[in-house]
């Protein structure tokens, strides 16, 4: 592929610039939009064409389907065949960070699905997003806008610095408020919901909404060199060049142990006892900053941790660290997506 010579444009979210986009998005144009969760690179999701571009600017295997994102309730018939359960989800967290799996409709290309005869669908709830997926008035298609197997962007400037090269347009809407990828669940067969992906939507709210249990699918958990049963969930994805080493419990005197402080340290969210040990006040605690010691959050926000996670794993992937330390975070719900990212990020091969 020839790329551009220039760098793709940055747009700020105006009347004029959306229309523009809207009218590249209907020629079969990609452009990179904001999410809530991360930035997506987009194309029409009914144009093969342009779908297939989309692949191409990634990188991506054509065995990785992408997700299909609708503007209203009322377009996910058109794309693919609801049910009662997808009904429930959907009224209770759209617009937002949730993504279903459901049989899909002939008007969906086949490379968008990967060939399967089922799609993934988001409604999602950005403003800007959801005014473009408005005017453009086609469902759009998008996978993160990161090339493939590189952390996702969750900042325009993290499109420009991966895709700047490859792509002519990216929606700029600020930073991503949740900064992990959605929740996805698979309800092909709705008495068996099972969690694809696990994301800021945690498993405990879907059991409450569905009466049932949604367990992890196996798929979710296979090697990338498995056969692929949920395609794209590779075991090594979102991962910096670094290499990553996950802990469930840093001690202080590994990281003291590492005098020249070659190696990051990164953890995620500081609670209360952490700061003072007031439980042992005779241990030294993690100090809060250091030249290669980071905390993604220090008021024990796991919210806050997971919006900064894919900005500091690119930005400690920039420093030179022989490795990066991470402590894994503590608990369920949002802190199982957080893991999940953190193995993804650390599986090697
Ligand atoms: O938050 C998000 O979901 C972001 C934003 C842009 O919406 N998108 C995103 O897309 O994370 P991507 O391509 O990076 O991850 C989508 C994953 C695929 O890798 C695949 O595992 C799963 O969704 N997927 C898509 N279609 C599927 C299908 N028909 N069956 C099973 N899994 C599917
Ligand atoms: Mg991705």
């Amino acid at each position: 592929m020839t790329l551009p010579a220039v760098r793709a444009r940055l747009y700020r979210g105006t009347p004029r610039n959306l229309a523009r986009l809207a009218a590249a998005l209907q020629r079969g144009e990609l452009v990179a939009v904001p999410t809530e969760t991360v930035y997506g690179l987009a194309a029409n999701a009914l144009d093969a064409r342009a779908c297939r571009r989309i692949f191409r600017a990634k990188g991506r295997p054509a065995s990785d389907p992408l997700i299909v994102h609708i503007h209203a309730p009322g377009d996910l018939a058109r794309i693919a065949e609801s049910n009662p359960a997808a009904l429930k989800l959907a009224r209770k967290f759209w617009p937002g960070p949730l993504t279903l799996v459901l049989p899909k409709k002939s008007v969906i290309p086949a490379i968008v699905s990967a060939r399967r005869p089922s799609v993934a669908v988001r409604l999602p709830s950005h403003p800007l997003f959801r005014r473009l997926l408005k005017i453009s008035g086609v469902p759009l298609a998008a996978p993160s806008a990161n090339a493939f197997g590189y952390v996702s962007p969750t900042t325009a400037a993290h499109v420009q610095a991966g895709l700047g090269r490859r792509i002519r347009h990216i929606l700029d809407g600020g930073p991503c408020a949740i900064g992990l990828e959605s929740t996805i669940v698979d309800l092909r067969d709705p008495r068996k919901p099972r969690l694809l992906r696990p994301g800021a939507i945690t498993r405990a709210q879907l059991e409450r909404v569905l009466g049932c249990r949604v367990p992890v699918a196996a798929a979710a958990r296979q090697s990338s060199r498995g056969a692929q049963l949920a395609p794209g969930l590779l075991k090594r994805h979102y991962s910096p060049r670094t290499p990553v080493v996950l802990h469930s419990r840093i001690k202080i005197q590994e990281v003291l142990a590492d005098r020249q402080q070659r190696e990051g340290w990164l953890f995620i969210a500081r609670p209360a006892t952490r700061v003072g040990r007031a439980d042992r006040p005779s241990l030294p605690s993690i100090p809060s900053k250091g030249r290669n010691i980071f905390w993604l959050d220090d008021r024990g926000d796991l919210r806050g941790a997971a919006r900064k996670l894919f900005s500091q794993l690119r930005a400690l992937d920039i420093r030179g660290f022989r490795k990066i330390h991470v402590e894994l975070a503590a608990g369920t719900g949002l802190a199982d997506a957080i893991n999940d990212r953190l193995r993804r990020a650390a599986a090697r091969g």
